[in-house]
């Protein structure tokens, strides 16, 4: 069985104070990081990259979740293996070449994710979908945190649930964008089961907040929890 998995993403923590943000969620129960890479260019903003996810890896040992939001990602897969990524995510939109690239980032050992936007169709795994280890299903258009979770998201996350039990597959299927206490049972409910959230866990009260999300989680039992 899956198990369901909460993802803080530090995009939204404060970056003067990160370790400090890290260790409240992970203390709080977190087993995983969420670590947003964005060039400017897939997505209008720009975050960090490797300096930033190599000085963070030394402050703690949960999942580095790493979601690429840059073109070309099969330019950088052994450097971000190299800062500490235990899994890697590349947006299907962002290479001509997704079957290389997944196989690229499980060469050098890590666990590999296919990210579609919100208006990419299913489809876009048809080829790849016994290969890879997670499914990213972006709920908001990606390049910044605090926005509203997309309906329609709900409806292409059940079909996709779906579409894997039928192939037999076990495969990691992961929400991000607009994921909080009012919207992440919808998703849990349609079979998602690694739940991003930034904004709905740093800033205030991000140990409190870490353990409500959490014990949402543990309601869903079609899945193993932590
Ligand atoms: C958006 C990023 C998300 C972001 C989510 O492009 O991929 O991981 O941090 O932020 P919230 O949870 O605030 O919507
Ligand atoms: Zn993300």
């Amino acid at each position: 069985m899956r198990k369901n998995i909460l993802a803080p993403s530090i995009l939204a923590a404060d970056f003067g104070h990160l370790e400090n943000d890290i260790r409240e969620t992970v203390n709080a129960g977190a087993r995983f990081l969420h670590i947003d890479v964005m060039d400017g260019m897939f997505v209008p903003s720009i975050s960090f990259g490797m300096p930033v996810i190599q000085s963070i890896r030394r402050c703690t040992d949960c999942t580095f979740d790493v979601h690429l939001m840059i073109e070309q990602p099969e330019r950088y897969i052994e450097d971000f293996k190299a800062c500490g990524a235990d899994s890697i995510t590349v947006h299907a939109e962002a290479t001509k070449h997704l079957h290389r690239v997944i196989q690229q980032i499980k060469s050098c050992g890590c666990r590999a994710g296919v990210a579609l936007n919100p208006s990419t169709p299913l489809s876009a795994l048809d080829h790849v979908i016994e290969d890879v280890d997670m499914v990213l299903i972006m709920t908001v258009n990606p390049g910044f945190g605090g926005q509203s979770y997309i309906p329609q998201m709900t409806d292409k996350i059940r079909t996709l649930r779906r579409r894997l039990i039928k192939l037999g597959l076990e495969t990691d299927l992961q929400v991000d964008g607009g994921i909080k206490p009012s919207t992440i049972r919808e998703v849990l409910a349609a079979g998602a089961n690694v739940c991003v959230a930034g904004s709905a866990v740093f800033g205030a009260h991000t140990a409190e907040r870490t353990k409500e999300l959490l014990a949402i989680m543990r309601e869903y039992t079609v899945w193993e929890t932590d």
